[in-house]
Formats: structure tokens, C-alpha cells, sequence
């Protein structure tokens, strides 16, 4: 994480807390953590938040190829950066809560997404509007890493019971300021949900 990230990461917050969420951009070990479920074979990448980048660092590492990766960041100065930084990704300058009605893919083909979005201060139904945007966008079996701060998955549970999907926690590290948890958010089993009552 260099000092002219942390900086523009403190400017950013300073201008709106409440959207940026974070003082200081995701380091190493968290990023680390947040990716390492994904690789080249995930395909189309879709990455909410990027702000500094810090997740797209770690994923490029993974072996994601920059050109299959779409940055959806609402910070204008954030995407200026990102479209410096990661030339060949896609940059998207919007809210995550209107990707439900672009058109990023003409099907769903999203392997994975990657969020640092601040879910605790997003209202349920902003929540829930951009968790459609997101699966609406992904292929079978595909998944959203999340992270937070907090000791419980941020996003709301009957969000997650509107959308059938499931969360499985993934980890933790103390390696980060502050200390966060990563999740992994998927649509629900439903094998595993099968009643053999009925068979
Ligand atoms: C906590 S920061 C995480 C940045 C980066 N992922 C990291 O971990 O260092 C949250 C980021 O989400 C962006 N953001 C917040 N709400 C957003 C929204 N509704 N749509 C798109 N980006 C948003 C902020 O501008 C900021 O870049």
C-alpha cells in the first residue's frame, strides 16, 4: 500500500465517509484473502469498489487476465486511477446499484466477483438492488467475496433469503486496518435443500 494511495484514500473518505467506508485502502493479507478462491479459470472478473485498487492487484497476481476484468467504482477520482493503473480492464464510473440495468454481458459469464463495498451503510434495498445486478451477471457455480469489518456477514439476512443465496465464512485476518472477515456469497444449493419426503 503506498502513501499516495493512503492519501487519496483519507481525501476521498474525508469528502464522503459515509460512501468510501474506510480510512485507509485494503492491504496485502486481505486482498490476499478476498482472492485466493479466484483464478484465470474464473473468467470474466467483476469487481465492486476497486478504489485504489488493491483487490485488483491480488486478482491480476491470481493470474485474472486485466482484460477480462470490469471495475464498477462510483468515485470519479477513484476511476480516473483505475483507468491510469489498469489500462486494458474495463472501468464502469457508476453506482454498483445500476449495473442490474446495463448491459456489461449479453449472458451471465461472471466466474467470480470481488466487492470492498461498504455493505453496513448501505440501506437493505440498495443491497438488494445490487446483489441482483451482480448474480443477474453470474454463471453457475460462480460467487461474491465480501468483506467487513463487522463480526457477521454485512449484508442483511432476509436480503439473503430474497435472493435464495448463501453465505460461507472464509476467513479472517488480524493483518489489516482495520482486522476484517471475508465472505463468500452464492446462489443457494438446492440439491442440498431437496426434501427426500417427497421423492
Ligand atoms: C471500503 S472502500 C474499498 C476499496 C478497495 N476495494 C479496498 O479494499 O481498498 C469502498 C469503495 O467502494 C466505493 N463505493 C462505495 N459505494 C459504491 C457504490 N454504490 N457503487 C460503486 N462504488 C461504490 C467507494 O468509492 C470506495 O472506492
Amino acid at each position: 500500500m503506498s502513501a499516495s494511495d493512503t492519501l487519496s484514500f483519507l481525501m476521498a473518505w474525508a469528502a464522503a465517509p459515509l460512501r468510501v467506508g474506510s480510512v485507509a485502502p485494503s492491504g496485502a493479507t486481505l486482498a490476499a484473502l478476498m482472492t485466493h478462491e479466484v483464478d484465470a479459470a474464473a473468467g470474466p472478473v467483476l469487481e465492486l469498489g476497486p478504489g485504489t485498487g488493491a483487490f485488483t492487484r491480488a486478482l491480476l497476481a491470481r493470474g485474472v487476465k486485466e482484460e477480462d476484468l470490469t471495475l464498477v467504482e462510483a468515485d470519479a477520482d477513484f476511476a480516473a486511477l483505475l483507468r491510469r493503473r489498469f489500462p486494458t480492464a474495463r472501468i464502469v464510473e457508476c453506482d454498483a446499484a445500476s449495473i442490474r440495468a446495463l448491459p456489461l454481458f449479453d449472458r451471465p459469464v461472471v466466474g467470480a466477483a470481488v466487492s470492498g463495498l461498504p455493505f453496513r451503510l448501505i440501506p437493505p434495498r440498495k443491497a438488494m438492488a445490487i446483489l441482483e445486478g451482480v448474480f443477474a451477471n453470474m454463471r453457475a457455480g460462480g460467487a461474491l467475496y465480501q468483506f467487513t469489518y463487522g463480526r457477521r456477514c454485512p449484508i442483511d439476512q432476509v436480503v439473503l433469503d430474497r435472493l435464495d443465496l448463501e453465505v460461507r465464512r472464509v476467513g479472517s485476518t488480524l493483518r489489516n486496518f482495520p482486522p476484517a472477515t471475508a465472505y463468500c456469497i452464492s446462489r443457494m444449493n438446492t440439491t442440498a435443500r431437496w426434501d427426500w419426503r417427497y421423492a
